[in-house]
Parts: structure tokens; sequence; C-alpha cells
């Protein structure tokens, strides 16, 4: 069961700067959970403590039940795909995507036909002769993908994989990662995956679930529906939707016929629905929320 459990996280960089507030996030085995946040809160930290390329300040890695704190990245049966994906450059394609196979000795044979498998999911077979640098930004991005993938390990990791890609490409590499998933589910492979992109598009379509952080701190956790149509907070109602949700500043009233939201010299008659839900509100002033096509 690769399930991840993170329990009371905090990260300081040496620097002094904290860059991971006490984070609690459950990732069920199989699950596909998109983190997305804006530039700098914490997305690529919080996958590098998971791989075990960054030190945790304090709190609890598990991994399939097993604390993993002190296990080096290599005993975590894991794969990571980089923001800034690293090719050997001394190898071809196939040298690249053939190299954890080698490392575990599996035989020649095997390696060929696996090898041959991936390139071609990935649309790189008339690569495999080829340098890293004989090859396009966006090719190199797919190579990386196949040296992860050929593995078939418990967890992957990515981290904004596909930022380098073209609309076009980036739509039917999507595509393939989520059938990666599901393959690797139907032949009762534990396959979680943890999915970073600051893209909503990418996480709105992708995810099981989305996590949505902010300055190193958890805003919520939920299906993309619940976050599109339930936001915890302003911050989510805000980053979530494009164009993006409409805030006007007011205040509620209640006359003897209607419930009403009262702003600058406007008012807007409420559902009485939202009474109910409203009642402490009364007299108050409140920010309200409307997303541009419920207008
Ligand atoms: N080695 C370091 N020392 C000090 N601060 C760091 C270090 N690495 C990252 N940080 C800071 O920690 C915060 C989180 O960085 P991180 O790279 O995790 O953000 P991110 O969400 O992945 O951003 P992006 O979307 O730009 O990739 C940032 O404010 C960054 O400046
Ligand atoms: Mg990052």
């Amino acid at each position: 069961m690769a399930n991840i459990i993170l329990k009371d996280i905090e990260k300081i960089y040496p620097n002094g700067f904290k860059a991971i507030h006490k984070l609690n996030l459950n990732i069920n085995d199989g699950e596909f959970m998109v983190i997305v946040g804006p530039s700098g809160s914490s997305k690529s930290t919080i996958l590098r403590m998971i791989a075990g390329l960054e030190e945790i300040t304090d709190g609890k890695i598990f991994i399939e039940g097993k604390l993993v704190n002190n296990l080096l990245p290599k005993d975590r049966n894991i794969a990571i795909v980089f923001q800034n994906y690293a090719l050997y450059p001394h190898m071809t394609v196939y040298e690249n995507i053939a190299f954890a196979l080698k490392i575990l000795k599996v035989p020649k044979n095997e390696i060929d036909k696996k090898v041959k498998e991936v390139a071609k999911k990935l649309e790189i077979i008339e690569l495999l002769d080829r340098k890293p640098n004989e090859i396009s930004g966006g090719q190199r991005q797919r190579v990386a993908l196949g040296r992860a993938i050929i593995r078939k390990p418990h967890v992957f990791l990515f981290d904004e994989p596909l930022s380098n890609l073209d609309t076009k490409l980036k739509v039917s590499m999507r595509v393939k990662i989520l059938e990666l998933h599901k393959e690797l589910k139907n032949e009762n492979q534990s396959s979680t995956m943890i999915y970073v992109t600051h893209d909503q598009v990418e996480a709105m379509t992708m995810g099981d679930r989305i996590c949505v952080l902010n300055n190193g701190k958890i805003m919520q956790v939920d299906t993309p529906l619940n976050i599109y149509h339930k936001p915890n907070n302003k911050f989510v109602a805000e980053f979530i939707g494009t164009p993006s949700m409409n805030f006007i500043t007011g205040t509620i009233k209640k006359n003897e016929k209607d419930f009403i939201f009262e702003f600058e010299n406007n008012i807007l008659i409420l559902n009485e629905k939202l009474e109910k839900k409203l009642q402490n509100y009364i007299n108050k002033k409140i920010i309200l929320g409307i997303r541009p096509e419920n207008i």
C-alpha cells in the first residue's frame, strides 16, 4: 500500500527561512494528488522532502507505512521527474531510459523490450540513438519521463514535468501520464502519484484531489469540484478559476421583505436560501465572491 503520510512537517532552510509550517497531508494508495500554489509556496520543497533530497526540520514522513525520515532516496521506491530534467549528457536517449534497469541488472533483452515500449508510448522511438544535446527541450522532457516510468516504482513525484512543452504536446502528455496511472492500477501495481503544477487546468483535470498551498501552508485539500465550488477561504476562491472570482465588499442587510447585500450605491437581493447561512452577518461587512459565469 503506497500511501504517504506527512505528519507535522516543518522545514527551516539553513538561512533561517521557514518554508513549511506544521504541514499534515495524507495521500492514499493509488491516488493522483495534485499540489498547486503560487511560485515560492514550497511545492518543490515538499516533493524533495518526500523523495529524501531535502532534510526535514521536524515531523515524520511515512511511505507504505514505514517511517522514511532517515531512509536514503534510493531506498524509498520513488521516481521523480523534475522541473529541470537532468539527463546524462554522455549517454544516448536509449541508455538514459535504460539506466535504472541496467543498475538493477535486468537482462539485456528484457531492458530492450521495456525501453522500446516506453519510447513508443512517449513517441520518441526515432530519437533513441541521439544524445540529449541533439534533441529539443520537449523531447528531453519526455525522455526524463521515460526514465522515471520504466522502473514502475510505487510512488511517482512530478515537479512541473510539462512546463517546457507547447500546449498541444502538454495536452497529449497529460493524457499519457493519466493513462500510465490507470495502467499501473489495472496491473494491480500501487502507483501513487504526486503532481506539482501551477497550471490550474492541469490541477483541475488530472487530480483525484488537489492540495492548494500558500506560503508553505495548506489552504485546502479536496476534490477538484469541491475546491472550485466550495473553497475554504478567499485564497482558494481567488487562486482557482480563470477568469478569477470577483470580490465585492459590502454589508448584509435585512428589511421586511428581502435579504440583501448592499455595496456602494447598489443593492443585490440575495436568494432567501442564503439567509440561514448568513444569519450571523446581518449588518456586518462581508466580502461577496461571485464567479464570472454566475453573474
Ligand atoms: N536552499 C534554500 N535556502 C533558503 N530558502 C530556500 C531554499 N530553497 C528554497 N527556498 C525558499 O523556499 C520557498 C519555497 O521554495 P520552493 O522551491 O519549494 O517553491 P515552489 O512552490 O516550488 O516554487 P516554484 O513554483 O517557483 O517552483 C521559496 O521562498 C524559496 O525561496
Ligand atoms: Mg518548484
